[in-house]
């Protein structure tokens, strides 16, 4: 489907752009309030048509599909502009940073009867898609434990990390949806810290460890340093323990540990969450068009990431509390 790109700006050139371009996704126009940025994406497709006003762009007959990387603020507002143009969109994630807002933008998409999905990304990222099917062939049996480790260095001054709690609600969200992606269920309770550093530039915490209970034995861990030094310090990794194997995992690579002996050594996954995470997002919801289906990152699955999310933040704030996910 031919995409129109609603926000030229960081996410958009770092990675909507570049996927579209290197798999060959037709994109037909761009727009961004700053006729620059606009501007700089139409000539980076190698296309003629951009605006400054969102609805131009959705109402442009080439858009089949709307791809939204704008920032969470305002987007309820942007959202209303376009639902009159009835095409689908793709939404970067959070929808946005409060629990009843993003509700509430749920309830429009589905008044408006538009087919809408959120850029879950990280799920469609090669080494999760590994993952995902190595659970779902039952390889590891009954999973009682994941733990996942990220180092990040986002020790900056910019609009996302002045957002309180941005590291729960917008980076530590593609965790917390792996989780629910892993353990196919969303957990009951969390309970989770978070703290600055002395001297740390950005306004946002840049530390956690999150707790998550759910309602069989599983146990899950998440720690977040996203102030290491950049970038040889950077990390990623996943244990996943069950009764049969573990898994181990990284942004680029996959082992299994097995009882019976039978191991798989850490071997490299092609691919990573730019581009392909960003192709998957976009075909999942191609798939789910042209299937009729709902997509598998509708905006009421999101919420139940978002749901963790806010909860942690929550536990936070109180010192690290159990706090229901509801
Ligand atoms: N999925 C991921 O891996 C990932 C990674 C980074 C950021 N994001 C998300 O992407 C979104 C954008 O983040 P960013 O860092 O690219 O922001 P940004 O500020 O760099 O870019 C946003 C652009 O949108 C434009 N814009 C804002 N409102 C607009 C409107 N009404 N009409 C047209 N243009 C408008 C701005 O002028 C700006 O150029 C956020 O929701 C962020 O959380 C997702």
């Amino acid at each position: 489907m031919k995409v129109g790109i609603i926000g030229c700006g960081r996410i958009a050139f770092e990675a909507h752009i570049p996927a579209y371009k290197k798999y060959n996704v037709e994109v037909v126009g761009v727009c961004d309030l700053i006729e620059d940025r606009a501007k700089k994406a139409a000539e980076e497709l190698g296309i003629s048509f951009y605006c400054m006003d969102a609805r131009e762009l959705a109402e442009y007959s080439e858009v089949e599909l709307i791809d939204i990387a704008t920032p969470p603020y305002g987007r309820r507002d942007l959202l209303k502009t376009l639902y009159k143009s009835n095409k689908p969109m793709l939404i970067q994630k959070p929808l946005s940073y409060d629990l009843d807002e993003a509700k509430e933008i749920c309830k429009e998409i589905k008044n408006n009867k538009i087919i809408a999905a959120v850029n879950h990304n990280a799920r469609w990222a090669p080494v999760s898609v590994k993952i995902k099917e190595l659970l779902q062939e039952k390889e590891l049996g009954e999973i009682y434990q994941i733990h996942h480790i990220n180092r990040f260095n986002e020790n900056l001054k910019s609009w996302y990390t002045d957002v309180n709690n941005y590291i729960f609600l917008d980076h530590g969200l593609h965790y917390f949806d792996l989780i629910r992606l892993f353990s196919d269920k969303t957990p009951i309770q969390v309970s989770a810290i978070s703290r600055n550093v002395p001297g740390q530039l950005a306004k946002c915490e840049l530390l956690y460890t999150v707790n998550f209970k759910f309602d069989n034995l599983l146990v899950v861990s998440l720690y977040f340093n996203n102030l290491v030094p950049a970038p040889y310090a950077f990390d990623c990794q996943w244990f996943i323990d069950g009764t049969k194997a573990s898994i181990k995992a990284t942004l680029d690579s996959i082992s299994i540990q097995r009882f019976s002996g039978e191991d798989v050594p850490m071997t490299k996954v092609e691919g990573d969450w730019v581009p392909e995470g960003f192709l998957g997002a976009y075909e999942a919801l191609v798939h789910a068009i042209k299937t009729k289906k709902i997509p598998p990152h509708s905006p009421e699955d999101h919420l139940e990431t978002l749901k963790m999310a806010i909860a942690a933040a929550k536990s936070a704030s109180s010192g690290g509390k159990w706090v229901d996910i509801n």
